[in-house]
């Protein structure tokens, strides 16, 4: 029986294990070449000599380097070396982080005698016995640590068996679906604004499937396009519970792919039962949903619970994000990632309403790939470079907006009256102004 080591295919993957465990040789049969960073090819490169520990600093300081250089293009990066001291291993997921690529250990955990006899068999090694039972003591301490220190992932393989059963499993990041071409119907911002959502598809061309009590329950376009949701289809509006309802049946029949909002990210929380501030027309999809019945909330904290917060798709031409995404992070996964394409890059700074002060990342945006987002309410959907902002303000009164992709043409259809105001100012608020842009609070 092989044993599958999943690893994302743009990652930082940490060896770790004592010297003669097996590491070099594990890496050489799993990776490319190129692929593999390994301390003591380093050592011997700044000091003829792969033996020399007088080198280690210098040879870290280049290996850091490197692996700089490739997770900043996005490729996937082994580090061969010990990595038995937690800040060996912490500067590494340091480098990770900064590059908004996940990190995966594979411990190499072999019993101690295994690794004494490899290395002090060796010709070329000249290490000591006691250094390496040091490491497999210091393995031994990291390893129930190991799993908090912010890896995606901890494989570790115990023996010779384990090792040799290995399988090394790539596997595109959930955002990945550059092989999805399209064409798509591209829809803003929702709300819990059922019936528009229902015109707009029907506009779009879409024909819509309604169960026996007449509740629109799919749809489905007869050319083939596929409906491509920016989340926060919940809050604020009259329906919640059949906005999500039609948005599930099209996402389980692959008629529509769907991300996450803001909005969302918060239901999931209260569902969950966390302790999250009840505002911003959470309360109101809350009784919606109880109205609903346990099993449907259950099957809408299941969906929005895994949806992704970006896809990249079209080879990489679209990138679909609620807040928007700058180039840097398309295709990464990170926390950072994700903050930004739920809430966009708030400055830290408000502005005289006590609103988030936005950084522009759309108007400094030259990226090759078009993103469509939603999140701030625009009266008009308009073209800043490749981004376009397709949230409306439905629900504010605005309208519901699509884009058709690739042909770019906008449809849009009206709101069928003000679902909610933007409260928080008097006299504040048509759709597009300030005022209808989330808090921070909302974060
Ligand atoms: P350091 O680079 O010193 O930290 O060790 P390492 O973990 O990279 O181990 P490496 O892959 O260099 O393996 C150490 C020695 O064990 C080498 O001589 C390998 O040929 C041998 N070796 C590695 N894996 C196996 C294995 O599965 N079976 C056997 N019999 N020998 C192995
Ligand atoms: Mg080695």
């Amino acid at each position: 029986m092989s044993r599958a080591i999943d690893v994302p295919d743009r990652s930082l993957v940490v060896l770790v294990g004592a010297a003669g465990a097996g590491k070099s040789t594990f890496a050489a049969e799993h990776f490319l070449p190129t692929q593999i960073l390994s301390s003591d090819h380093y050592r011997g490169l700044v000091s003829d000599d792969e033996n020399d520990q007088g080198a280690t600093d210098d040879a870290f300081e280049i290996l850091h380097s490197v692996a700089e250089k490739r997770l900043s293009r996005g490729l996937l990066t082994v580090v061969d070396a010990t990595n038995v001291h937690k800040h060996a291993r912490q500067g590494l997921l340091r480098l990770a982080r900064r590059h908004h690529v996940l990190a995966v250990a594979i411990v190499l955990d072999l019993p101690e005698t295994v690794c004494v006899r490899r290395s002090t068999d060796r010709p070329d090694r000249s290490i000591r016995a006691g250094v390496v039972r040091r490491q497999h003591k210091d393995l031994q301490r990291s390893l129930k640590p190991l799993r908090e220190e912010g890896f995606h992932k901890v494989h570790v393989l115990r023996d010779e068996s384990e090792v040799n059963s290995a399988r090394v499993r790539l596997n595109p990041l959930h955002n990945d679906r550059r092989h999805e071409t399209g064409p798509f119907d591209v829809i803003g911002d929702v709300h819990g604004c059922r019936q528009e959502l229902e015109t707009l598809l029907s506009e779009l061309g879409y024909h819509l499937n309604r169960d026996s009590s007449g509740r629109a329950v799919d749809a489905h376009h007869p050319d083939e396009r596929r409906a491509l949701l920016l989340g926060d289809l919940v809050d604020r509006g009259p329906d919640t519970p059949g906005v999500l309802r039609l948005a599930m049946g099209m996402a389980d029949s692959g008629h529509a792919l769907v991300i996450t909002g803001n909005h969302e990210d918060k239901l999931v929380r209260a569902l969950r039962g966390h302790n999250v501030r009840v505002s911003h027309g959470l309360a109101e999809s809350l009784a919606q949903l109880d109205e609903a019945g346990e099993g449907f909330r259950q099957r809408v904290l299941d969906f929005c619970a895994e949806l992704p917060v970006h896809y990249v798709l079209d080879h990489g031409n679209l990138v679909v994000a609620h807040a928007g995404l700058p180039e840097r992070y398309h295709g990464r996964a990170s926390r950072r990632v994700r903050v930004f394409a739920l809430y966009g890059d708030t400055t830290g700074e408000t502005d005289e309403y006590g609103l988030p002060i936005r950084y522009p990342w759309a108007r400094e945006y030259r990226g090759k790939a078009v993103v469509v987002y939603g999140h701030t309410p625009t009266p008009e959907p308009e073209w800043e470079n490749r981004t376009l902002c397709l949230d409306t303000g439905c629900v504010f009164g605005g309208k519901l907006t699509a884009l058709r992709y690739p042909e770019h043409e906008i449809v849009s259809v009206p709101a069928l009256r003000v679902w909610s105001e933007p409260a928080r100012f008097p006299g504040a608020a048509a759709p597009g102004t300030n005022t209808a842009r989330p808090t921070r609070e909302e974060q």
